[in-house]
């Protein structure tokens, strides 16, 4: 057999998941997510999601992934001769078709406001036009379908040359750069006028506004920040080198994720407020606001390019992750180039995400269930798919792996008391939490 690729440093590892975990989850999705759904109430549930049920199941992903060396539907096949559990090995590769697909069309917009940002916004600066540009560019199709191949075509380019020598590098110098911009953008939002009426929404949870909607949704987004449920880890970590430590990693990986998301509410809502916006605006909110922060700035044009050109980058890194669950699938199982397995899941991104663009412009009437392709591919991909992925791989650790596995991968070589206390919580939750908490989430979520 080949010998499989690995990353080169322990740094490396951390900042390759980090750098799959950071994106447009964190930056984009969880403002707007947390903005519809109660502010504080949705950051508490979606903390429980991640910490709880999220870090234990990305340690069996990563389990799974380094026990076998294999891409997902690899592992369990020589995990298990059982074929039912190779299924989830296909729902996570449509799920990450799916979601490649979706959010592509959002990394697009963020290349699109590099572009706009370096051309100075054509000299708007007043919040209403800054919001009005925004809308006309999303609606006007053919930019949005543009960007939305340019970013997926810079995906091919990449991909088709290898794994670990690119991604690792970008995501050393990427991800500390992101922190440090990150929290000069708080900086700046903590003095708005609206700074508290912002912060209070974001951290004072109102357990009113908790019901089953907001408990489904803020699952889907601690999945879906983690680039959990899918196979993405189990991936990643099959290029891990046997001492890199699963807990810890998982641990450190959740905790920045989380910290990046909370920044983000914490540069977005006190600029919601000050500028009268409403908190539930959706997909567009971001977008929105952002270019509003950046006017009230000195070097507006300086961080308003650097911030979106950070932004494309995280996207970047998280679907290069993506992409890798289906190309590892492809070249392993069968037998194809790497060149090849790169176009076939780039094509099939190009095509559902140009649709998924038009969403927004000519193909806005067309829902299915209430909802426009974008929508769906979304709601479908991290409120549903992910979750049952993430059930399914914590029953399959945690009841059907053999224990030895288990406590191999995940105990450190110079075992204390406290990890062996660890490795027995994660091991408990995998077994009772995580599924309990999952099932439960989809019979009051869904009925
Ligand atoms: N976690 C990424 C983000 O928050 O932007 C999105 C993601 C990456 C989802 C990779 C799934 C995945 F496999």
């Amino acid at each position: 057999m080949k010998k499989r690729a690995q990353f080169a440093t322990r740094l490396g590892v951390i900042a390759t998941t980090v750098g799959s975990a950071v994106g447009l989850g964190n930056i984009w999705r969880f403002p707007f997510e947390a903005g519809a759904h109660g502010g504080g109430a949705f950051l508490l549930i979606d903390l429980f999601f991640i910490f709880v049920v999220g870090v234990p199941v990305v340690c069996a992903e990563f389990i799974i992934g380094r026990h076998t060396g294999s891409n997902v539907r690899g592992a369990f096949r020589a995990l298990t001769p059982n074929k039912a559990w190779g299924a989830i090995g296909y729902l996570g590769l449509f799920a990450s078709v799916m979601i490649l697909s979706f959010y592509s069309v959002v990394a697009g917009w963020t290349m699109e406001y590099v572009y706009q940002s370096l051309s100075g916004f054509g000299g708007v600066s007043s919040v209403e036009g800054l919001h009005g540009r925004f809308d006309s560019f999303a609606t006007s199709d053919w930019r949005p379908l543009g960007w939305t191949i340019a970013f997926l075509f810079i995906n091919y380019v990449i991909l088709s040359r290898g794994v670990e020598k690119g991604i690792e590098k970008m995501s050393n110098v990427m991800m500390p750069l992101l922190f440090v911009i990150l929290i000069v953008f708080c900086v700046n939002s903590i003095t708005m006028p609206a700074a508290g009426k912002g912060l209070r929404f974001l951290f004072s949870p109102d357990f009113s506004e908790i019901s089953p909607k907001v408990v489904l949704s803020a699952m889907g987004q601690a999945f879906f920040s983690l680039s959990l449920g899918l196979g993405c880890l189990i991936t990643y970590s099959s290029y891990f080198k046997r001492d890199t430590p699963l807990l810890r990693t998982a641990g450190v990986m959740a905790s920045l994720d989380t910290l990046v998301a909370v920044l983000a509410g914490v540069i977005i809502f006190p600029a919601v407020f000050t500028f009268g916006m409403e908190p539930a605006a959706g997909p567009k909110l971001v977008f929105e606001i952002l270019p509003s922060i950046f006017s009230r700035m000195p070097l507006s044009m300086m961080w308003s390019t650097l911030f979106f050109l950070l932004l494309f980058l995280a996207s970047l890194s998280s679907t290069i992750s993506m992409s890798e669950i289906c190309i590892a699938y492809l070249t392993d199982e069968h037998g194809m180039s790497r060149r090849k397995a790169t176009i076939i899941n780039i094509a099939t991104a190009m095509i559902l995400g140009g649709l998924c663009a038009l969403s927004f412009g000519s193909l806005g009437d067309f829902t299915i269930c209430g909802m426009t392709l974008f929508n769906l591919f979304d709601y479908v991909s991290s409120n549903i798919l992910l979750p049952v992925g993430g059930m399914a791989i914590s029953i399959f650790v945690g009841w059907v792996l053999d224990k030895s596995i288990v406590r191999r991968e995940l105990t450190p070589t110079n075992c204390s008391a406290i990890s062996r206390l660890m490795v027995a919580s994660v091991i408990f939750c995998l077994r009772y939490v995580a599924p309990v908490c999952i099932a439960l989430v989809f019979i009051y979520g869904l009925l």
